[in-house]
Order: structure tokens, then sequence, then C-alpha cells
């Protein structure tokens, strides 16, 4: 997918998980093709207080606020994982257009496999604004990524816009080569004893199996209106989710919030699963179900 070779096209999602190289090292184990890191930044964050992550009916509602601990700092972990063997995919984030490209930079250098543009949190968006949620500096942020990577660029978009067709052209335009669709919806929790919201930043992301009609429906518009291949992340719970992302026009999937319910060796499960499916209805490769429900 977009010049990279998985051993199967799961992965983790950018988000809760992702942390460390430790923590990465045991999704990659758990039989991911190729794993995320947490959004990384130029300099390290705290991120917002606590509370910052609560289960919602259909999935979890989370508003980290991008903690890291910096791109410079993780460096070294990259380059342990790359030792070990481990394809590393780098999601990361900036404050504005300069700021994604020197994050860029310090990544690229570090040898990571693909960089995965984080236009899309949105828990950050009075401090930063969600650069994803206007085409034009969707394609800014991506033309200037792409001046300084030495791997392909991914760029992972919002469900919370009213035309995501739009940004992933703008994408597209910009040079990217793969889309991931898509980040969490935006949402609210409110305890009924407390009077308040629950989370600390009051609103925060919905992941989960509630999610995943919605992201679907992303891929599948996404799938008609660009040619480069999607990542499908929302909701993705066993393999048959994974198999309707793939249907819907994804190329490969991320996991995320059912990794935190189940366990790391979900990612090996989904991915033979898919290997079974595929087997059992006579395909040969993974490309060959892409965008199959899509008809003639
Ligand atoms: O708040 C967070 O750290 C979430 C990031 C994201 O969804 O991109």
């Amino acid at each position: 997918m977009a010049g990279l070779e998985l051993r199967n096209p799961t992965m983790n999602a950018a988000g809760v998980l992702g942390i460390s190289a430790p923590l990465l090292k045991r999704i990659y184990e758990g039989g991911a093709g190729a794993v995320v890191t947490k959004s990384l930044g130029g300099p390290q964050r705290m991120g917002h207080s606590n509370p910052t992550l609560v289960s919602v009916e259909g999935g979890a509602l989370n508003a980290m606020g991008l903690p890291n601990p910096g791109a410079e700092y993780f460096v070294e972990m990259i380059r342990e994982l790359k030792g070990d063997g481990v394809p590393v995919v780098a999601s990361f984030f900036g404050g504005s257009i300069e700021e994604f490209r020197d994050v860029a930079l310090v990544l690229s250098e570090a040898g990571v496999d693909a960089l995965e543009v984080n236009v899309s949190c949105p828990n950050v968006a009075e401090e930063m604004g969600m650069l994803g949620a206007d085409p034009m500096n969707t394609e800014k942020v991506t033309e200037a990524v792409k001046e300084v990577a030495k791997s392909p660029v991914i760029v992972k978009l919002s469900p919370n816009v009213t035309d995501i067709c739009e940004i992933a052209r703008a994408a597209e335009r910009g040079g990217a080569d793969a889309i991931t669709a898509v980040n969490t919806l935006k949402g609210l929790a409110v305890d009924a004893d407390l009077r308040r919201p629950i989370l600390t930043n009051v609103t925060g992301g919905l992941s989960g199996p509630a999610l995943k009609p919605v992201a679907l429906r992303c891929v599948w518009e996404i799938y008609e209106a660009v040619e480069i291949p999607i990542i499908g992340c929302g909701g993705i719970s066993n393999w048959r989710d994974a198999v309707e992302y793939l249907l819907s026009g994804a190329t490969a999937v991320e996991i995320g919030t059912a990794a935190m319910d189940g366990g790391f060796d979900i990612y090996g499960k989904i991915a033979e699963g898919i290997r079974e499916y595929l087997v059992e209805n006579g395909f040969k490769e993974v490309k060959d179900i892409v965008g199959l429900a899509h008809g003639g």
C-alpha cells in the first residue's frame, strides 16, 4: 500500500495507544502488519488532565489532548523498533504548517516507514485549531510535509466536516500517498449525578463500534473521490468488520478501541480472519477485494 509492503493489512490506530516502544512492540507481536505511534509533536506536551477517557455506550470517548514526549525524544524508540524489524508509521501533528514540516523532518530522518499526518484531532481545537477542517490548509500541510518526507505520507482525516471528499481531494492534490479515514467523532458524556461533563475537556472523540457506520460511509465516499489508497479506521472489532472496510474501498485497516478491550492478539486474529475469508471465497490477495462492494 502506497509503497509499503506489510505482512498483513492491520495496524493499531494512533489515539490512546502507542506512546512507548515496548507497547508498540507488543502490538507487533500481537500480529499487526505495522505499528502507528501516538501522535508526536515538536515539544513535549502533557495533554489534558484526567479524566481523559470514558467508556460510553458503543465505544469510548477520549480527550487526551495529544500528550507525547516530543518527536526528538521518540527518535530513539523508533530506532529501537526498526532494529527489531518492526515497520513504524509515525503519527504526528503541529500547531502550524511550519511545525508540521519540522516534525516530519525529524521523524523522516529517524527512518520511519511512513508518516501519518494528524490534521484531525478533535480535542485541541481551541488551542491550535483543526487544520483538516479546511481543504486549503490540508493541501498546504500535505505539500509542506511532502517537501521533507523520505517515506510515504498518509493524511488522517476527520469525520467532523461537512464534505470529507473535498478534504480528501485536497490531501491528494497536496501529494498525499494515502489517506486514513477516519479520526474520532466529536461527542459528549455527562454525569447525571455530578450534573457536569465527565471529561475535563468537556467534549471528546468517539471511537469503537458506534463510530463504524460513519467511518465506513467516509471510506466509501473517499474511495469514489480519489485515486490514492485508503486506510479504514473506526470501530473495527473483528475480521468481518475489517473485510467490510476492504470491500468499501480500504486497502488496510487500523484498530484501536477493540485492542484496549480485548488485548493485542486481536491484530493477528483479524489478519488471520481476513486471510481465511480470501481463501474461502477464492481470492488471491487483499487487493482483489478492495472496493468490491462498489460493483462494476
Ligand atoms: O486527544 C488526543 O490525544 C487524541 C488525538 C487524536 O484523536 O488524534
